[in-house]
């Protein structure tokens, strides 16, 4: 089959590139093109992120959500600084490319505080609701970016990226025990 001979052709492509590539400069494989594309991307999601974290803090209305916002905006502040240290481990300037996922799932959550009341627990189970997606917006972009770095054997920037990645899981864990500790219950109850 067509697919199948593609696939093949593609593997040992890469296999003879491997090869040679160990005294060529990975620096200028589209795959390393890609990756630092990638990483402006999330650069841009991260830099929007802080901004609209204090926002969703100040929109909350259970102490313990706000809380975990203001935690997580100076979190979010942490991301960036990592970013900027892997662009500089790739000898990379920190560049920022408009990530519209992002920029997307922001204007959601607009939309959630809009359409909520002030002062509701539906209105932080909304903001659990956005803030999750984002979350899992971060998991998956570190998730891959982390095995890319490994992959052309950038292991200080796989460790540094894995490091974000476990902060974006666990912020992740803490908002679904907000939402399951009381947040749902009363947000049900109003
Ligand atoms: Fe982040
Ligand atoms: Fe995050």
């Amino acid at each position: 089959m067509a697919t199948t001979a593609k696939k093949t052709g593609t593997a040992s492509k890469a296999n003879s590139k491997k090869t040679t590539g160990l005294t060529g400069k990975m620096e200028d494989s589209e795959f390393h093109k890609f990756f630092v594309d990638e990483l402006k991307d999330i650069y841009w999601a991260e830099k929007h992120l802080v901004k609209a974290l204090p926002k969703m803090s100040k929109a909350a209305t259970s102490t313990d959500l706000a809380a975990a916002f203001e935690k997580h905006t100076q979190e979010t502040q942490m991301h960036i600084d990592t970013l900027e240290e892997v662009f500089a481990l790739l000898d990379e300037k920190p560049a920022a490319k408009k990530c519209d996922a992002m920029a997307g799932l922001l204007e959601e959550a607009d939309s959630i505080i809009a359409d909520t009341d002030k002062g509701t627990l539906t209105r932080d189970a909304g903001l659990i609701l956005a803030a999750q997606k984002v979350e899992h917006y971060e998991i998956a972009t570190y998730g891959t970016l982390k095995t890319f770095a490994e992959n052309m054997g950038h292991t200080d920037a796989a460790n540094l990226l894995q490091q974000t990645l476990d902060n974006e899981k666990a912020t992740d864990v803490a908002l679904t025990e907000i939402a399951t500790g009381y947040v749902n219950a009363e947000a049900a109850a109003e």
